[in-house]
This record gives C-alpha cells, structure tokens and sequence, in this order.
C-alpha cells in the first residue's frame, strides 16, 4: 500500500507570523490516511515544530556534505536537528537558480538519508522540451540521473513537476500527467524492482489548487501533490488535502 502526501513548499516565504497558518492547518487537517509535510524556510523549521501537530516537516535543499566551510548552506544532519523528517531536493528552481545538476541531486540524496531523512526529488521537463515532444527522455534521464541507488518505498518520494506548469496557473492535460506518471512508475520497478518500485508515491506538482485537485488525484499513479502557492494558506492546502484523502 502507498500511502498518500499532500506536501506544501513555502520556499522564499514566511516569517514567524506564517506559523499561525501552519497551526491553522495542523488543527484543520486530521487525516489517517493521507500524510502531510510542510517545507517552511529552514529558519522556521524548529520553531514551526511546536505547532505543526501531526505536520511533518522538511527541509527545501540540503548540501551533500555533512558539514564544513560552506557558507549560507545548511546540512541534512541540521535539518533532521531542527525538527525535519523529509528534505525536497533537486527542485527546479533550484536546478535553474543554483546550476544543480542530477549529479548534485543525487549526492544530496545519499547524504539526507543518512541523516534519515525521506528525500522528495523532483522531475520535470521545460516548455520547449515538451513542445519538441521529449518529455519522456528528459524525465527519464532525471530519474536515472538523480536517485541514488538504495531507494525505497520509505526513504523515496518522487514529484513530478512541469517547469511551465510552476506558479504559472497552466497544467497539463490530466493525460499528460498520467502518461508520465505511469513511465515513472514503470522506471522506478524497473530499476529498484517491482516491490520497492510499487510503493515509492510519486507526486504531481504545478499550480495545484483546491479547484483541480480533484481530477488530478484522479489520475492513475498520483498518490498526491506539491504544492507551492496554495500551500501558504491553510484553507486552500487543507481543500487540497480533503481532496487526496477522498481520492
Ligand atoms: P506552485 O509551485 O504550486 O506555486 O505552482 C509548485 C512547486 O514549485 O512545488
């Protein structure tokens, strides 16, 4: 059985104030079924810590080494410190603002579930490489690129996330996110075999809102969502969460 995450990336957002919404949240979303993790700044991860309830929380990086001379970056072992359970890792953003390269993902990866956290790595294809229909082979080669050998149902999430469909208000059709979900999954057992493969949840992430939740958890191999602007507000997150658990 995979279970199902509803995970909120508040990245360059939120101050000590922003905690009310996560509070909010905690109190609003009471689910068995369906796991939820926030990724506040790691600023205020401890603190988000005493009012985040049954919130997991995670980290937005983390560097591959465990410590040392590497100013204004922050390690797994401080994250999971902090109060972290989970780090997302290779973002696109980050991939494009910092020149992160599927070797570098894959380093940070190794280097978070050491520290035991459960690494959310994202995928996901530029407009030009869907226009020039390559979607497949750039996801593809993300995956293979970017996961360290050793994953498992427990310490591996997957999002899959269009970089056009990011704050942009466009996703693709539910097709699209289904072609590639299914390739996902298919590439996952291929390589970690049909029983880790089976249980890693892959997540659909690109300006997902209470109003497309619906049929985007509709689709087959979506066992949640990243979500970034609508993440802020906790009514909108906890609509998105009512969403998955009813999927
Ligand atoms: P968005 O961001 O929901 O604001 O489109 C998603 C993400 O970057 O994870």
């Amino acid at each position: 059985m995979r279970r199902k995450l509803a995970a909120g990336n508040w990245k360059m957002n939120g101050s000590a104030a922003a905690l009310a919404e996560l509070q909010a949240l905690a109190a609003l979303s009471t689910s068995d079924s369906t796991d939820i993790l926030i990724c506040p700044p790691s600023t205020l991860i401890s603190r988000a810590k005493s009012v985040a309830g049954n919130v997991a929380l995670g980290g937005q990086d983390c560097h591959a080494s465990t410590s040392g001379a590497h100013t204004g970056d922050v390690a797994a072992d401080m994250l999971k410190d902090a109060g972290a359970s989970y780090v997302i890792l290779g973002h696109s953003e980050r991939r494009e603002d910092h020149n992160e390269r599927d070797e570098d993902v894959r380093s940070k990866a190794k280097t978070a579930w050491d520290a035991g956290l459960v690494t959310v790595i994202c995928v996901g294809e530029s407009l030009s490489e869907r226009e020039a229909d390559n979607t497949l082979d750039i996801i593809g080669g993300q995956l293979a690129g970017s996961i360290p050998d050793g994953a498992t149902g427990e310490n591996l999430v997957v999002a899959y996330e269009p970089i056009w469909a990011i704050g942009t208000g466009k996703v693709p059709t539910m097709s699209q996110i289904g072609e590639v979900h299914d390739f996902m999954r298919m590439r996952l057992e291929r390589r970690f075999g049909e029983g880790v493969g089976r249980t890693v949840p892959l997540l659909y992430g690109g300006s997902v809102k209470p109003g497309n939740a619906e049929e985007i958890f509709a689709v087959s191999n979506v066992d949640g969502a990243l979500v970034g602007g609508a993440s802020l507000k906790a009514s909108d997150f906890s609509a998105i969460i009512t969403a998955l658990d009813a999927a």
